[in-house]
């Protein structure tokens, strides 16, 4: 998928090394899409933990490069010596660390770069700047490589002429570029496939309808938005023959956290015989923990169940529930689709031989 009339692909985000002395880490505004296509330019570690919180850059590995590159916006706010970088490199991680919990591509990218921060103690700052910057760089490159060999594994799923149903936004504008889940989509458009794509709206923050929908109709590829109570029928009525969302983080067992909502398709997928498939990079696994209900699980401000575009919906005096994410259990699971190969059944077994220890 590219940048609508340039033929550029759509990236979330990139770093600018013009944006002023030594660069800044730029992002489109996903809260303003569809309607704008705006940028913002972090040059602050406060703009860049806020920009994660408030989910203008989403996504689980788009936050882990986000992160990745807030490591050196934060650094140079600082402006370290040399003597002192690597505690300034510490707790910028630290405090990235805290923007939000769920994704664990968050604190994979952050270990990466507390890592190569270790390999170059004691060298002066330039240096390490300019190393730390590759390590952002290689990080953001590594998740496009990985994007594209998912659609490549994935894209035989997408049935001529049928039916796809995803979740929230797990395209281009979630990651470096490309996708997880809509990467296997846009690899059976490139293979010539024509098939319609369902995308749940995605309450409460419409991630589906605003981004999914957006990037697929930008592609070329037909979209329908359905709201997320629409599932069943659209299912019943056998408009989708596959159903395929992205994750946030995945247990050593395959126990699958991703949007809130994705936990209830997949009960349904398996209600009406339907397979249901996650596509993630291998950076989304989290091996060290044994299953499912060890993930935790991101709550929101309320009010954003309680008001949409400004206009309140529900009674201040009733509570409003609001955890951002759900785990899906590997028994309902056909198969994770990752960069390298489709681990299926999905087991604990099959997860180690495909991602290691
Ligand atoms: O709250 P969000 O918008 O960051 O949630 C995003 C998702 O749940 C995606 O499906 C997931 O991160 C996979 S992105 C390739």
């Amino acid at each position: 998928m590219s940048v609508p009339g340039t033929g550029s692909p759509l990236r979330p985000l990139w770093w600018n090394s013009s944006a002023r002395p030594g660069g800044a880490l730029e992002l489109i505004d996903q809260t303003l899409l569809p309607t704008q296509v705006a940028t913002l330019t972090c040059t602050r570690l406060e703009q860049v933990w806020e920009a994660i919180k408030s989910l203008r850059v989403r996504g689980a590995p788009a936050i882990g490069v986000a992160a990745a590159y807030g490591v050196i916006v934060g650094c140079d706010e600082a402006g370290p010596g040399d003597a002192g970088w690597s505690d300034t490199v510490g707790c910028v991680c630290d405090r990235l660390s805290t923007s939000r919990p769920t994704a664990v591509n968050l604190f994979w990218a952050l270990d990466r770069m507390r890592r190569r921060a270790r390999e170059l103690a004691g060298r002066p700052w330039s240096e390490a700047r300019a190393a730390l910057l590759a390590e952002a760089h290689a990080i953001r490159d590594e998740d496009a490589a990985m994007c594209r060999a998912i659609g490549m594994h994935g894209q035989h799923l997408v049935p001529e002429g049928g039916g796809v149903l995803t979740h929230c936004n797990a395209g281009a504008l979630a990651t470096s570029e490309y996708g997880t889940a809509l990467a296997v989509m846009y690899a059976a458009h490139e293979k010539g496939r024509r098939f319609t794509v369902y995308a749940d709206e995605t309450r409460p923050l419409f991630q589906g309808a605003r981004l999914t929908a957006w990037e697929l109709t930008q592609a070329g590829i037909d979209a329908t938005v359905i709201c997320d109570s629409m599932a069943a029928v659209v299912m019943r009525e056998k408009k989708v023959q596959v159903v395929v969302t992205g994750a946030d983080r995945i247990a050593s067992n395959g126990d699958t956290a991703n949007k809130i909502g994705t936990y209830g398709v997949a009960v349904l997928a398996r209600a009406h015989g339907i397979p249901f498939y996650v596509a993630a990079p291998s950076s989304t696994f989290d091996m060290g923990i044994a299953d499912g209900s060890a993930i935790p699980i991101e709550h929101r401000d309320p009010e954003e169940v309680r008001v949409i575009g400004g206009r309140q919906v529900a009674p201040r005096e009733a509570a409003c529930y609001t955890p951002a994410f759900d785990v899906t259990p590997a028994e309902l699971i056909a198969g994770i689709i990752t960069e390298k190969g489709i681990i299926a059944p999905v087991t604990r077994e099959n997860v180690a031989r495909l991602i290691g220890g």
